[in-house]
């Protein structure tokens, strides 16, 4: 069995007692499996007149972890700059946000063949490489400009814009080339693998992409999958029902005071819809007087990015928000947002899911969103709670059955809301069920071992697919 090589700008090496995130213990234990390697970014800088530091490799229960240091100067411009300034916004499809420098191209590129470079000495003939994520889609191409033949697969966590959006992108013919040097590439939903094969038409010709899944170009065969990233449900509703008696979980409860709760976990980026839910919060109070003191809505956004201006901008904004509703509607004696930006530990997240009635999970676009996963998968099944969903969550694919919103609707959202907590016991335990089957089917394990399935068997696969075009 071929050693499995991860390779993401973060990595998640375990700290101590920290308890990894869903997505980290899968990866976790895809390495586990015939002995990996996990190669990323570990945090730091160093000054770009001095020289690279070597990597640093660190073995934690077994595996292996190798951090790179970033010169300074070119940190801001990939990670800020274009991983974060450009495509993250573009990707999400909001235009508005999007900014584009050639510094901060160049900046990435450099950045990628930093990476393949520290990477490829370390890498044996028959690894497979498995790279996640936007901040280094050049990466492939650059680890074959070293000499790597290997097979080497991607997955985009994010969505993939259809092309009339990523035209706006100076260098997306660039981008493109890039993800052309994998062997497969990978997406959350259909619905983007479709948004990608059809730019690889609009730039490459249709003649390129073939049978709707391969795409042809000088060098290789590209394959292309959908993997809609799960969640480990046995391992989320243990560590879940174990939380809640600890800690930050019980503070919370005894805060409560009896009231019910609404819970919203998400990272504070504009792409979440919080603006929007929060007004679709106020609305909800409004309309619903018989409510008013009988629910908390706890809102969990840790900050990050905050360089980027529309970061900053969205943090002030959502301040705002939060305080002219408990401005308008808090008594002596209740306060109808908690609105925090700090952050936990992943287990002490799932003992919250696990206590909430409702979740709110309404991004205006998100790749998958994995808390909507978790609300469901920390539930007690005897008495769930419900899950508000935007259509626009790669996850609104697969749980049909949670209470699916437009998020830009704030009147839908608030009725979703009043719905969701005045729904009956059998229809929530319905309701769950069926949320929980559609998981189980496509859990994180079989994600993972989908993925690195394919990836070692892509190129022959292509090659069958493309002669069955
Ligand atoms: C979110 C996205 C991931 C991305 C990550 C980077 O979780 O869904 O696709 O890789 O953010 O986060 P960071 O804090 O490193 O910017």
């Amino acid at each position: 069995m071929s050693r499995v090589v991860i390779v993401s700008n973060r990595v998640a090496v375990p700290k101590g007692a920290a308890t990894a995130g869903g997505l980290a213990v899968a990866l976790l234990g895809a390495m586990r499996e015939a002995g990996g390697l996990w190669f990323g970014w570990g945090g730091e800088t160093h000054p770009a007149d001095t020289p690279q530091p070597p990597p640093d490799p660190q073995l934690r229960d077994g595996h292996t972890f190798v951090t790179i240091s970033i010169p300074a100067a070119l940190h801001e411009p990939y990670y800020d700059g274009f991983a974060n300034g450009t495509l993250w916004p573009l990707f999400h499809y909001f235009v508005d946000n999007f900014r584009y420098q050639d510094e901060h191209y160049d900046a990435y590129l450099a950045v990628n063949a930093l990476f393949a470079r520290e990477l490829s000495p370390l890498l044996a003939p028959d690894d497979l490489i498995w790279v996640h994520d936007y901040h280094l889609i050049p990466l492939a191409a650059r680890l074959r400009a070293q000499g790597v033949r290997t097979p080497i697969g991607f997955f985009l966590h994010i969505p993939f814009p259809t092309f009339e959006v990523l035209r706006a992108l100076p260098v997306h013919r660039e981008i493109l080339d890039a993800l052309l040097a994998y062997d497969l590439l990978g997406f959350q939903t259909e619905t983007d693998r479709q948004a990608f094969l059809g730019a690889a038409r609009a730039v490459y010709g249709a003649d390129r992409v073939s049978a709707g899944t391969v795409v042809r170009t000088a060098e290789r065969l590209v394959r292309t999958g959908v993997y809609p990233v799960g969640v480990d449900l046995e391992a989320t509703a243990r560590s879940a029902a174990k939380t809640v008696a600890s800690g930050h979980v019980r503070d919370m409860t005894k805060g409560l005071v009896g009231r019910r709760l609404i819970i919203g976990v998400d990272r504070l980026d504009y792409s979440k819809g919080l603006l929007e839910r929060f007004d679709a919060y106020q609305q909800f109070l409004e309309e619903c007087p018989q409510h008013r003191g009988k629910v908390t809505y706890l809102q969990i956004a840790p900050l990050g990015r905050q360089n980027v201006k529309a970061y900053a901008r969205m943090r002030r904004a959502l301040e705002q928000s939060a305080g002219s509703t408990n401005g308008r509607f808090a008594e002596v004696d209740w306060t109808p947002i908690r609105y925090l930006n700090r952050s936990f530990s992943h287990a002490t997240l799932l003992g919250f899911l696990r206590l909430a009635q409702v979740c709110l999970v309404t991004p205006l676009r998100d790749g998958m969103n994995l808390v909507a996963k978790e609300f469901i998968a920390a539930q007690d099944p005897a008495n769930p709670g419900v899950l508000v969903l935007s259509d626009r969550a790669g996850a609104a694919n697969e749980m049909t059955d949670a209470l699916i919103v437009n998020p830009y609707d704030r009147r839908g959202i608030a009725r979703a809301l009043k719905q969701a907590l005045d729904m009956p016991l059998d229809e929530r335990r319905a309701r769950h069920a069926k949320l929980l089957a559609a998981l189980r089917e496509n859990d994180i394990h079989a994600w993972r071992s989908r993925f690195v399935a394919n990836l070692g068997g892509a190129p022959e696969q292509a090659r069958l697919e493309y002669a069955a075009r």
